[in-house]
């Protein structure tokens, strides 16, 4: 009994660019560079001011206006985050308020760039076991917090930004046919933020070392994130009764050009048929395909019956990919 389906989305990104032109002034790179290494050409950064709270409650309104249903109607919030406002109380907790959605109730839950993927998966199990009823996931991330501006390896790629989306037992929209997830916590190390928990707080030493933002081992990363999303992706495909030829739109992660080019040839999938935000917003993290997601719906015709294939990649390490399918269905 599948019936979890996506019935409204939203975005929300901050004003303020970063180009590869001001990042040529900061650190020792270049556009050449960055374009070629990873298809970034800009990235978005939050105000001061401004914080995943901030900018999840401009995607979930949004996502909520998209859906056509009330606030008093939503029961559950999830935030995809890993970059909360604060350790605790959860980031969920504070859209709550905000929105005012005062029938709901609230938790954040923590698999890095596949935050939404496992978010998803989450309101599927939660709305087919009939627990609840519509369920507003936000995926909002300020990673300008926790990235090192004199890292050249790692300060390049991250943007900041926001999406959400409302999954509903019933309406039009796009059913979640298939989640597949994995994780390989052996490789925790590859991609990591090393202070600030309970095993190293903060304290003078861990900020003079600069363990408070993202330490990456890029090439490794890489090389787990192909294979994982590729094996994640035919998984969910043929759970689906699916042929690859039968995938309309591809919307991956947007971590790096040179990765989401290597998933498209696996699945035979032409780049037309790729949605890509990597150029402007750089990856945003768990944010990533909740953006390209709303985009392609607003900016592209997505017709009844079309099947989109989501996959993502991040820190855990945590993969995932779900199967969407276009439904005028009730
Ligand atoms: C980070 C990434 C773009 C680096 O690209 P790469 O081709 O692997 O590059 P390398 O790390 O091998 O570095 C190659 C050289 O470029 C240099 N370099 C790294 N960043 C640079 C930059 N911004 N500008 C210029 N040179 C840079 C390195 O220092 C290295 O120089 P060296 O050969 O003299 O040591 C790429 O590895 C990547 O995208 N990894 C996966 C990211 C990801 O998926 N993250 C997880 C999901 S959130």
């Amino acid at each position: 009994m599948k019936t979890a389906r996506i019935i409204g989305t939203g975005s929300y990104l901050p004003e303020r660019i970063l180009t590869n032109a001001d990042l040529e002034k900061m650190v020792e790179t270049s556009d050449e560079w960055i374009v070629t290494r990873t298809g970034m050409k800009e990235r978005r950064l939050a105000r001061q001011d401004e914080f995943p709270s901030d900018m999840g409650v401009e995607a979930a309104k949004r996502a909520i206006e998209a859906a056509g249903i009330k606030n008093e109607e939503i029961d559950l919030i999830l935030v995809a985050t890993l970059t909360s406002d604060h350790i605790f109380p959860s980031t969920a907790c504070l859209i709550q308020a905000r929105l005012g959605l005062t029938n709901a109730s609230a938790f954040d839950l923590q698999a890095a760039c596949t935050g939404y993927i496992y978010a998803l998966s989450t309101a599927k199990a939660y709305i087919e076991s009939g627990l609840y009823k519509n369920v507003l996931i936000v995926a909002s991330e300020k990673l300008s917090s926790i990235v090192n501006y004199k890292d050249r390896n790692t300060c390049v790629l991250f943007g900041d930004g926001a999406s959400a989306c409302v999954v509903s037992h019933q309406g039009k929209g796009l059913l979640i046919q298939q989640v597949c997830l994995g994780c390989d916590g052996e490789q925790a190390e590859l991609l990591i933020q090393p202070a600030g928990g309970s095993r190293r707080p903060a304290s003078q030493q861990t900020v003079a070392e600069n363990l408070h933002t993202i330490h990456m081992d890029g090439k490794e990363t890489f090389k787990h994130a192909v294979r994982r999303m590729e094996s994640a992706s035919k998984q969910c495909i043929e759970r689906a009764g699916l042929k690859e030829s039968e995938i309309s739109w591809l919307v991956p992660h947007q971590a790096n050009i040179r990765i989401i080019e290597a998933i498209a040839k696996r699945f035979d999938i032409p780049m037309e048929r790729v949605y890509l935000t990597i150029h402007k917003y750089g990856n945003t993290s768990a944010s990533s395909i909740g953006i390209a997601l709303d985009e392609l719906l607003r900016e592209k015709t997505v017709a009844n019956g079309d099947n989109l294939l989501l996959t993502a990649f991040g820190a855990g390490l945590t993969w995932g990919s779900s199967l969407l399918t276009k439904t005028e269905g009730k």
